[in-house]
């Protein structure tokens, strides 16, 4: 298959990895990044700080003021703000507001991009919805729960296994039971669990399936 430009589209639980294996994709064949997620976290952020009357008409305008370089402020890797993030995720209004500028960057990357990665919820069902590739990466949520107890750790926060295992389940069930946008495998999409992986055979997993379509 030869393509002008790739599109390559990832949803996932929360620590599923697909984090870490979208940033190595795009490494590996020019792509832009975005972790999705860093953008509800963005808003939610800046609800917890400004706490503003009329939220969506704040959201609104903070909203058309999202950059790339804005989603990488490490204060917004709380459990807090994931919570919040969580919460607005349901709303239809904020989704509207987020899916524009999702797509600019999954449709119209810079020039110097071979093309893009977007990871998210739902980035196969509803934002990239003719990516060329698509895949739904999952772990069981212990699993998950550890790799974010490590990587917390790492990080030398004070956190307690179990405290993470309970945040990580109960955003899963807010993830998958919302109105709208919930996180689902699409039946166009492939499943890679990655329970039993580490981090370098589930991408050379995902790599696998790339090549073997584009050559
Ligand atoms: O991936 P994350 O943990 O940073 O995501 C934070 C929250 O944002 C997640 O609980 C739900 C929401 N989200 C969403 O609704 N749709 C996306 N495409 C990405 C994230």
């Amino acid at each position: 298959m030869k393509l002008k430009k790739i599109k390559i589209a990832i949803d996932s639980p929360s620590a599923a990895g697909a984090g870490t294996i979208s940033k190595m994709l795009a490494k590996k064949y020019n792509l832009l990044y975005c972790d999705t997620g860093k953008i509800y976290r963005f808003l939610a952020k800046k609800l917890m700080e400004k706490k503003p009357k009329n939220k969506i008409k704040y959201l609104k305008k903070i909203s058309k003021k999202i950059n790339l370089k804005k989603l990488k402020s490490k204060n917004l890797l709380t459990n807090e703000v994931a919570y919040v993030a969580s919460q607005i995720a349901k709303d239809l209004r904020v989704r509207r507001m987020v899916l524009k500028f999702q797509r600019e960057l999954a449709y119209n990357p810079p020039q110097k991009y071979k093309g893009s990665v977007l990871d998210g919820r739902d980035i196969i069902s509803k934002v990239v919805t003719d990516a060329n590739f698509k895949f739904y990466i999952t772990a069981n949520s212990r699993v998950r729960a550890k790799r974010r107890f490590l990587e917390l750790k790492k990080l030398g926060k004070k956190v307690k296994f179990n405290e993470i295992l309970k945040s990580i389940k109960k955003r899963d069930r807010e993830d998958r039971t919302r109105k709208y946008s919930r996180l689902k495998k699409t039946k166009d999409s492939t499943l890679i669990n990655t329970t039993n992986l580490s981090i370098k055979n589930s991408f050379l997993k995902v790599k696998k399936i790339i090549d073997r379509r584009l050559n």
